[in-house]
């Protein structure tokens, strides 16, 4: 998705701005452009495709302005092209813009600034900020210092639609302007410099302190101060937060790709994750909840809504939360819950899961429950993101920046969290026995160990990945909280390898997909739970003898003869195994995509954060 830098200082701003936008390529992009305050005007330089090829144009290394404004572009509206990139300026050159989000009204302004005498040039809902801004400074009699702010702002209260903006003009060449609704900003402080970004790991090598801007929020960032200002421009106070992760945190630290790192990481973020929440022998304490047993007896259903590895998540805790507090939990794709009328009410308690804390439907699903009355949970891997700010309580993952657009060691921190979230709800409730909440502790306390054991011997997922990398179809399949891990198997293995899989109920193949079956197709299941081994171990008997190769992942005690590759995990409650048994799936996929010579951080037409429709 597009990304957002900007900078206010006494260095020249081109580099620091190309640094940062080399650190959003992650989200995904098609094009990139800046625009930097030169001597009374501005320059302006985009180009289709890398960041990189931005160092291609010449007038780059010309430029000396310490003020300026970046962006990488991921095409909505307007094919990828130098044109359509940002940042957009309007006819007279005056205001220069970047822009995440879509402006949904933008043909009607279209409309209202050609009939008063603007041009276009794009075809992207962007040219009508520059432009507008420009109608009403143009507008504006008073030529005090706030007249570029109040343009801006008439502007933006004429959008409809989701934005995170940055504005330069060469009449005001020592600020920059920004303001957001639904689309994340942040800004950074440093000693005679300020940085803008829509993500804190771009500039997290400048600093560690930020702002965090609400919606509708306008500032005015010098390089020596700032000002803040509410919807109506009446001067607001913010407070600084201080981000713990450190740079290196954000960058590869050795390993070949971030997604590598990132399941590597998994025993330390679970660690993280676990944190003081539970403790063995005295009740889970999660800070920033107070439910109570009256309001936990209250609710008729639980609903956790949440897109992509996140909704799996919640699939894959499902049954523990359900089997722990006896309440009924429904989990819902956010694109669909968004737009069905869902029977929900001040009786449900409604959970949102969102890594980034910016998916749009995800952000939307939210809104509608509270619209119903529900209270809402977040669950957020980005302190200060768009959900946490909707949602009536959050509590974080703390996994640390995932940078890889496959989601890996915040899905583990997501299953886990939720289980902890359900011990602490059955401890308020008293709906389980105390002896098996804390088992069930000492095996979340255990996970980190157990994840390592896995991490410590990939040779023969590497093998088997190896053997079956050149495939078109594969099967993952499952039962209980096994099928769930199965999805995520699936999804992990079609957005990084390309190979076309699906996440099957062992039980369902009958019911069609085992027609799908010839010799040599791969069929990956995973069977840690003993009360349905001996049904999934018959699955599998099932796809081998039609010929499939069978690659197991397990910790009971099977016949390993009968498979083609069986890796062992250590034993672990099948109510929280997913939290386990995902790391070989993990591996093999990214295995996988290596062997094929595919780029596993960037896997093509998909981006880390999906903040549009
Ligand atoms: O940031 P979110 O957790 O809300 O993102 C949700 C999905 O877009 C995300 O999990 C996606 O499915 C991942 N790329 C999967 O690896």
């Amino acid at each position: 998705m597009c990304g957002i830098v900007g900078y206010v200082g006494q260095k020249k701003a081109s580099p620091i701005l190309i640094d940062g936008l080399l650190k959003l390529e992650y989200r995904g992009y098609d094009s990139a452009g800046l625009s930097t305050i030169e001597t009374n005007s501005i320059s302006n330089i985009k180009n289709k495709g890398r960041v990189n090829s931005l160092n291609d144009i010449p007038e780059l290394s010309t430029l000396e302005g310490t003020i300026g404004i970046a962006h990488t572009r991921w095409a909505t509206h307007g094919k990828p092209s130098v044109v359509n990139s940002h940042p957009h300026m309007d006819n007279s050159k005056t205001f220069s813009v970047v822009h995440n989000g879509i402006i949904e009204n933008y043909n009607d302004l279209r409309i209202f600034l050609t009939n008063n005498g603007y041009n276009f040039l794009s075809q992207t809902d962007t040219e009508v900020i520059p432009n507008l801004i420009h109608y009403y400074f143009s507008k504006d009699t008073n030529n005090d210092d706030k007249k570029f702010l109040r343009a801006v702002q008439s502007a933006c209260n004429d959008f409809k639609g989701s934005y995170a903006i940055e504005v330069i003009s060469s009449l005001y060449p020592d600020r920059v302007i920004v303001t957001r609704k639904d689309s994340p900003l942040v800004i950074g402080i440093g000693e005679n410099e300020n940085h803008i970004s829509s993500d804190i790991p771009a500039i997290l090598s400048y600093t560690k302190d930020f702002y965090l801007l609400d919606d509708n929020n306008y500032v005015e960032i010098y390089k020596d101060h700032l000002n803040f200002y509410n919807s109506n421009l009446e001067k607001i106070e913010k407070s600084i937060k201080n981000i713990e992760w450190d740079a290196t945190a954000a960058e590869k630290d050795g390993y070949e790709d971030y997604m590598l790192k990132e399941i590597y990481e998994q025993p330390k973020s679970i660690r993280e994750t676990i944190g003081s929440r539970i403790k063995l022998d005295a009740p889970s304490c999660f800070d920033d909840l107070n439910f109570t047993k009256e309001y936990l007896s209250s609710l008729n259903k639980i609903c956790i809504v949440a897109c992509g590895t996140a909704m799996h998540a919640g699939i894959a805790t499902k049954t523990l939360i359900e089997h722990l507090c006896n309440i009924p939990v429904e989990v819902e794709i956010a694109s669909e819950f968004r737009y069905r009328n869902p029977i929900i009410n001040e009786k449900t308690l409604a959970i949102y899961i969102s890594q980034s804390g910016e998916t749009a439907d995800t952000i939307a699903a939210l809104k509608l429950a509270k619209s119903k009355g529900c209270k809402t949970l977040a669950i957020s891997n980005v302190i200060g993101s768009s959900i946490t700010r909707e949602a009536d309580y959050t509590i974080y993952t703390h996994a640390g920046p995932e940078i890889a657009v496959a989601s890996t060691k915040a899905y583990t921190s997501q299953v886990v969290l939720l289980s902890i979230l359900g011990i602490y709800m059955a401890e308020i409730l008293g709906t389980t026995k105390s002896y098996v909440l804390e088992d069930l502790k000492k095996e979340i306390f255990e996970l980190p160990n157990k994840m390592q054991t896995v991490l410590n011997d990939v040779s023969g997922i590497k093998n088997f990945a190896k053997l079956v990398h050149k495939e078109k179809d594969m099967f993952f399949i499952g039962r209980g909280t096994d099928y769930a891990v199965s999805l995520e198997g699936s999804l992990k293995l079609k957005e990084i390898s390309y190979i076309h899989s699906e996440g099957y109920a062992s039980g369902e193949l009958k019911h069609g997909p085992i027609a799908l079956i010839e010799d040599n197709t791969t069929v990956v299941s995973v069977i840690t739970n003993e009360d349905l081994m001996e049904k999934s171990i018959s699955n599998v008997q099932e796809v081998a003898t039609r010929g499939a190769k069978t690659f197991v992942v397990t910790n009971q005690n099977i016949d390993k003869s009968r498979f083609d590759y069986v890796v062992e995990i250590p034993p672990v409650n099948s109510l929280i195994s997913p939290a386990l048994s995902v790391i070989p799936l993990q591996l093999f996929s990214y295995y996988i995509a290596k062997e094929k010579g595919l780029d596993v951080d960037k896997p093509r037409n998909l981006a880390k954060s999906v903040t549009v429709e």
